[in-house]
């Protein structure tokens, strides 16, 4: 059964349709997303309706965080039924700013921050938490949201959000809840559909690698050379998954792990799979 969404699609409707509902007093609570919604995004969506009275999700490919070469022009759009989707699940907005609302003739402010964004997914996405913490700092000022919702399978997105948000006294509340996997321990994502049926069969290497890697881990070993090496020929078991970056850093820095590897430690895989390029990551638990 789906219910009325109200999509604005300029900053000025959008303001005026939030304006209404904190008259009203209700709480606001925003999921960024860029569309080829699925069930993680889903699971945002619904966390925001349990905690605040009004959610906002925001369907915006943002050029500013792809690369040269990356995936931009063919990224999934399927607006119809993504409004569908969110319509379903009772969301009650949907903010569909076209690029040249976001990003105006004669735009030129960039986010830059001095945290871990030159590390893990910033070494092969030199301009990509820029991009992102530029948008994301855009939408918390579009929509003013009590809460924002994100999802832990963009772990260090999450955490530079969370950096920003702290630096720039941004008055919004970040919410990070769990990885959404498909049967097979895939977590989902808008980029699986790039994939056959033959790499879609091997993605799931990558969190078997993760969950192998713990099982190692919970075993008794607890050095990070030899954890990875093992996690890496454990991987190229799927000869069709090729490793971006396979690591084991410090959860609130993304340092690299020094000593033991101990629990809470950050574990994150980023592969390519034909021409999808995917990412995974767990914290080490004890089980
Ligand atoms: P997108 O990839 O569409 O993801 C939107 C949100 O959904 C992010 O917070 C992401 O972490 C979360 N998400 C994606 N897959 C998930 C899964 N399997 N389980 C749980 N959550 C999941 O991330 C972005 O868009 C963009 O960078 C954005 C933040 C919208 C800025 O442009």
């Amino acid at each position: 059964m789906s219910s009325s969404v109200v999509v604005s699609q300029t900053v000025a409707e959008l303001r005026a349709r939030l304006d209404a509902e904190r008259s009203a007093g209700r709480t606001i609570g925003l999921v960024p997303t860029m569309g080829a919604l699925h069930g993680g995004h889903a699971s945002l969506v619904a966390r925001a309706l349990s905690m605040c009275d009004v959610v906002v999700t925001s369907i915006f490919v943002n050029p500013r965080q792809f690369g040269p070469g990356e995936d931009l022009g063919s990224y999934p759009k399927m607006l119809d039924d993504d409004i569908g989707a969110l319509a379903d699940l009772g969301c009650q907005h949907v903010w569909i700013p076209s690029t040249g609302e976001m990003y105006p003739e004669g735009y030129g402010t960039r986010v830059e921050l001095d945290g871990p964004t030159d590390v893990l997914c910033g070494v092969t996405r030199a301009t990509h938490f820029g991009g992102v913490l530029t948008v994301v700092l855009k939408l918390f000022n579009q929509v003013g949201p009590e809460v924002a919702f994100f999802g832990q399978k963009d772990y260090q997105q999450a955490l530079l959000i969370r950096l920003m948000v702290r630096d720039l006294d941004v008055p919004v509340r970040i919410e990070v809840c769990p990885t959404v996997r498909e049967p097979d321990g895939l977590a989902m994502s808008s980029r699986n559909r790039y994939l056959s049926p033959e790499e879609r069969e091997q993605a799931a290497a990558l969190n078997r690698t993760l969950g192998a890697l713990e099982e190692a881990w919970r075993a008794g070993e607890t050095d990070a050379a030899r954890l990875m090496g093992f996690a890496r020929a454990f991987i190229g078991r799927s000869p069709l998954v090729r490793i971006d970056y396979l690591e084991i850093r410090d959860p609130a820095t993304l340092a690299v792990r020094d000593g033991p590897v101990r629990a809470g430690d950050l574990v994150a895989v980023a592969a390519f799979v034909g021409s999808a390029r995917l990412i995974d990551n767990r914290q080490l638990t004890d089980g």
